[in-house]
C-alpha cells in the first residue's frame, strides 16, 4: 500500500529531539562507523514524541525528522525516506490516538476478520485508511501480524487484541473512547496461545508456571 505522506501545509518546519539521552543511548548499540543501522529505533521514537506533543491524535514522522535522523546518521536523507515509506509501521500523516490495525490474512480472515473490520467501522465511524472525526481512531487493514493462532486479532498502537467478536470488539473501542483499559491479549479465558479447548498437553508444566 502507498504510504499516506503529510502534505507540505501539515509539515513543521523543523524537528528536534527532546530525549537527546534516549537518542544516544540508541547510537551506543551500534558501532560508530555503522550509525545508519540506529535509523528504525529512531523513527520509532519520532512517532512517541510526536504522541506526547500532538494535541489530538497519534504520533507521526514529519520529513523535518527524517532529515534530523539523517543528519545524525551521517547518511543521504533518501535512504531514511526509503526505510520510512518501506514498514507500515512508520506513519507519515497525522493519525488517531489509536490507530486499530486490523489483521485480515487467510487464519484471521477465515475466524471472522471481515466482521471484526466491520465492528471496527461502525464504532469509530470511519472506513479503513481513515481517522475518526474525533481524531481518536485510524482504521488500517494490515497483513498477519504473527498472533495467527488467536485469530481474528487487531493491533491497537502497541497492542494486540485476540481471539476478537465484533461485539467485543465494540466494547473494546467503546472503552477506549471513555479512556478506560481495556485487558490485552487473548479476549476470552485462554491464557496466552494455549488451546481454546483447555490445555492437554504439558498441564504439569503448565501448572508449575502459574499458566493454571
Ligand atoms: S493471519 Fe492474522 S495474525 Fe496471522
Amino acid at each position: 500500500m502507498k504510504p499516506r505522506i503529510a502534505p507540505p501545509e501539515l509539515q513543521p518546519a523543523t524537528f528536534t529531539f527532546k530525549d537527546t539521552a534516549k537518542v544516544a543511548d540508541i547510537l551506543s548499540r551500534y558501532p560508530a562507523d555503522k550509525k545508519q543501522s540506529a535509523v528504525m529505533p529512531l523513527l520509532d521514537l519520532v512517532m512517541r514524541q510526536m504522541a506526547a506533543e500532538v494535541k489530538e491524535g497519534g504520533g507521526w514522522i514529519p520529513e523535518a525528522a527524517m532529515e534530523e535522523i539523517a543528519r545524525i546518521c551521517e547518511m543521504p536523507r533518501i535512504k531514511v525516506f526509503e526505510v520510512a515509506t518501506f514498514y507500515s509501521m512508520y506513519i507519515l500523516a497525522p493519525i488517531g490516538k489509536h490507530h486499530i490495525q486490523c489483521c485480515t490474512t487467510t487464519p484471521c480472515w477465515l475466524r471472522g476478520s471481515a466482521d471484526i473490520v466491520k465492528a471496527c467501522e461502525e464504532a469509530t465511524g470511519c472506513h479503513v485508511g481513515e481517522t475518526s472525526q474525533d481524531k481518536l481512531f485510524t482504521i488500517s487493514e494490515v497483513e498477519c501480524l504473527g498472533a495467527c493462532v488467536n485469530a481474528p486479532m487487531v493491533q491497537i498502537n502497541d497492542e494486540y487484541y485476540e481471539d476478537l467478536t465484533p461485539e467485543r470488539m465494540k466494547e473494546i473501542i467503546a472503552a477506549l473512547k471513555a479512556g478506560q483499559d481495556v485487558p490485552k491479549g487473548p479476549q476470552i479465558k485462554r491464557h496466552s496461545s494455549m488451546s481454546a479447548a483447555g490445555p492437554t498437553t504439558l498441564i504439569e508444566e503448565a501448572k508449575k508456571a502459574g499458566a493454571l
